[in-house]
């Protein structure tokens, strides 16, 4: 298996690379931006592509030089900046998501895996959500609110026209809220439990105002890129999109729980209530990950101790490794 990791030096690809070098593979990550900060330890172990999705010229010879069987789809913009720039989120989803599939259709590439969201199905309300938490299946309705869900629910149906014309092998798996290291930096206020977990490890005192009740269904990082390795993979799976999740809610005060077992100094206050995020999209939730179970043999491997502990433990490792773009030179 010869893997396109695109977005690959980005929070869920440094990941999935990172599992795939232990399974003895050397994935080729290809990113518009060589920042090396979240692959330090692993950097000699893949091979590095300074490229974007939006060249197809540049797609074909990547997929063509390094024999490319499988590609995972990660490049994208967030949803913050997919709001400041429209058309270049549009540019980058939409056109980067073509340029993918034509390449997958041209070359024969064995699986395509797309990188969705939860974003698709928009606000949760209702039953979904507190006090009941119904658990949010594949096949509701897609009321995407905001730019990004739009983006994704356009790429997925293009990938799934790719699918049914073409027989490209296309497969979306929808992430529940992720966290892990690399994303405070990257992605702001979307990364609370991230934040909280990287306060306590400087020694900051944490204070959130209110939503200490609220469940959601928190998933790390490491589960995203086990589930990515299952698509890959998964010989003939009956659909083409899956829900991943832990198919539990955790709370804040969860969180901060764990927190205090590890660093028993933390100096946490979780104020109750619902709504951590203060008034955002409503989006908390809990997944039905039961296609995944089935269909890839996903299974989360992550509770939340030991997904803070490696969180902690990466985010230590990579700090101690830590490189300057100086330091980096191209491979052709
Ligand atoms: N983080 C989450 O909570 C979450 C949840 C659901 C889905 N996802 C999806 O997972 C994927 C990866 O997310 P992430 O958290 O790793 O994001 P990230 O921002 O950390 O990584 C995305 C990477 O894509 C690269 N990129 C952007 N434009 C590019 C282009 N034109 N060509 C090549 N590379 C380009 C960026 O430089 C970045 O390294 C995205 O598709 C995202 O929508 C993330």
């Amino acid at each position: 298996m010869n893997v396109l990791i695109t977005g690959g030096m980005g929070v869920n690809g440094a990941v999935l690379a990172r599992l795939l070098v232990s399974k003895g593979l050397r994935p080729v990550l290809l990113d518009n931006r060589m920042d090396l900060s979240l692959i330090a330890d692993i950097k000699n172990d893949v091979n590095l592509v300074e490229g974007d999705v939006l060249d197809p010229h540049g797609l074909e010879m990547v997929v063509a030089d390094y024999k490319i069987s499988h590609i995972a789809h990660l490049a994208a913009l967030m949803p913050g900046p997919a709001e400041s720039d429209p058309r270049l989120a549009m540019k980058i989803g939409v056109g980067g998501t073509v340029n993918i599939l034509e390449v997958a259709r041209a070359r024969n590439i064995q699986r395509v895996v797309f990188t969705s969201s939860k974003a698709v199905y928009g606000e949760i309300t209702g039953e979904q959500t507190h006090p009941d938490y119904v658990p949010v299946f594949e096949f509701q309705p897609q009321r995407p609110v905001d730019l990004y869900g739009v983006i994704k629910v356009c790429c997925e149906s293009m990938g799934n026209y790719y699918r049914e014309r073409y027989r490209v092998e296309f497969v979306s798996l929808r992430f529940s809220s992720i966290y892990g290291p690399g994303k405070q930096a990257r992605h702001g206020v979307l990364s609370l439990y991230g934040q909280l977990i990287e306060d306590v490890m400087s020694g900051k005192e944490v204070v959130i105002p209110c939503g200490g009740d609220q469940l959601n269904d928190a998933l790390y990082v490491g589960d995203v890129a086990r589930a990515i390795f299952l698509a890959l993979k998964a010989e003939s799976p009956r659909q083409w999109t899956f829900n991943i999740g832990t198919g539990k809610g955790v709370t804040l005060r969860d969180f901060a729980q764990v927190l205090g077992n590890i660093y028993p100094s933390a100096r946490i206050e979780i104020g109750p209530g619902l709504d951590f995020r203060k008034g955002e999209k409503q989006s908390y939730c809990i997944f039905n990950i039961s296609k995944a179970r089935e269909q890839l043999g996903y299974s989360p491997d992550y509770d939340l101790e030991r997904g803070i502990k490696e969180y902690i433990e990466t985010i230590r490792r990579l700090r101690s490794k830590a490189l300057s773009l100086r330091h980096y030179h191209r491979r052709p």
